[in-house]
């Protein structure tokens, strides 16, 4: 059975871009594939958080995680940082890595000129601790939005590096995985692109109905369509693009049709898009709480991923450490 991998940096609560980018994926996946989801801590260390945000922000996204319908019976749920056999692997990575290349990732490019004073060597070699924890249990598909496909390239980079240096086939190259066979990116409802935590733009999933309204009615937008079927300026294409994710087809043809003939009126659509979201988060909403209060069930689940997981990571670093020249006990 093939291995899928997936993880999320705990940031902050889960937003809808993790929820339509990743995760909704990950609890299709589970019930076909051998599947390990988990919270990527140790990345989240880019940005110096404290130790009771580490602490709470885990628990807060694995409460999060299986309210969204992630099933510790069929799916292995950790935490990085309870993997240590990942940093091993990610050591003999950054040996086969070049700085050209580290340099060249977008995302740390831009992460560069957010935090100018704190551009520290984990964020520049954070593409190839993503590629190790990929690596370690040799997944073969990784269910990711479209703002990861440049770090899933450099982990397929990693993974035929690896096997080139040592004359192997023992990594598979990952391939990203796409719900609907697209990369889906969520756009922030301020007109400019992608919805992310940084960005300040995000609608969370534990956002209360009412918040949800007011944060969607504030979606920028425009003086409404001028003459029949001209092009959609970016921000409305924005909306139009989200709507898509969080609606019915049939729903976005009306709003688009409404677009084309000049009738559109922009509350109708984000009253329509408000109503839908609400729709899909309510029920997830009454799980979260019931899940963070449960602190002995979270701790029980995390316990129990972290010893499967560790028990696939060792058996790949074994193998590893055989194949650079390594003693294996
Ligand atoms: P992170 O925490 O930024 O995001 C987690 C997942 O959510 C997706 N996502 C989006 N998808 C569509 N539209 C958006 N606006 C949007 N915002 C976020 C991301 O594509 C991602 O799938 N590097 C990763 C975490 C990670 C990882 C891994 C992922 C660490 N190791 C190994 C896969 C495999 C990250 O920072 O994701």
């Amino acid at each position: 059975m093939e291995t899928v991998l997936s993880g999320i940096r705990p940031t902050g609560n889960l937003h809808l871009g993790n929820y339509y980018g990743a995760v909704r994926s990950f609890v299709k996946m589970q019930y076909e594939y051998n599947c390990f989801f988990f919270i990527a801590d140790w990345h989240s260390l880019t940005t110096h958080p404290t130790p009771e945000n580490i602490q709470n922000s885990a628990r807060t996204i694995l409460a999060e995680y299986l309210a969204c319908g992630l099933d510790p019976e069929k799916a292995t749920i950790y935490i990085q940082s309870d993997v240590p056999e990942t940093i091993e692997l990610y050591l003999y990575l950054n040996m086969n890595t070049y700085l050209g290349e580290l340099g060249r990732v977008t995302t740390f490019k831009e992460k560069a000129r957010q935090q100018p004073d704190n551009v520290n060597a984990g964020l520049f070699t954070y593409p190839t601790l993503m590629a190790a924890d990929i690596l370690q249990h040799r997944a073969t598909k990784v269910p990711v939005g479209k703002d990861q496909e440049q770090n899933m390239e450099m982990a397929r980079k990693c993974a035929r590096r690896f096997n080139n240096i040592y004359k192997t086939e023992f990594f598979p190259e990952p391939q990203n995985f796409y719900f609907a066979q697209e990369a889906v990116k969520v756009p922030g409802l301020d007109g400019t692109g992608k919805m992310g935590k940084s960005d300040g733009n995000c609608i969370y999933l534990c956002d209360e109905p009412k918040v949800i309204r007011k944060k969607v009615m504030k979606a920028v937008t425009d003086n409404g369509p001028q003459t029949p079927n001209s092009q959609k300026p970016e921000v409305i294409q924005n909306l139009f693009n989200f709507m898509k994710i969080v609606s019915s087809e049939e729903t976005f043809n009306y709003f688009d049709e409404k677009w084309n003939d000049c009738t559109l009126r922009y509350g109708d659509m984000k009253k329509q898009i408000a109503e839908d979201v609400v729709a899909v988060i309510q029920p997830i909403q009454e799980r979260i709480k019931e899940f963070a209060s449960n602190q002995q069930l979270l701790d029980q689940i995390a316990r129990r991923g972290a010893e499967k997981a560790r028990e696939s990571a060792a058996a790949t670093v074994k193998e590893v450490r055989k194949i650079i020249g390594f003693r294996v006990y």
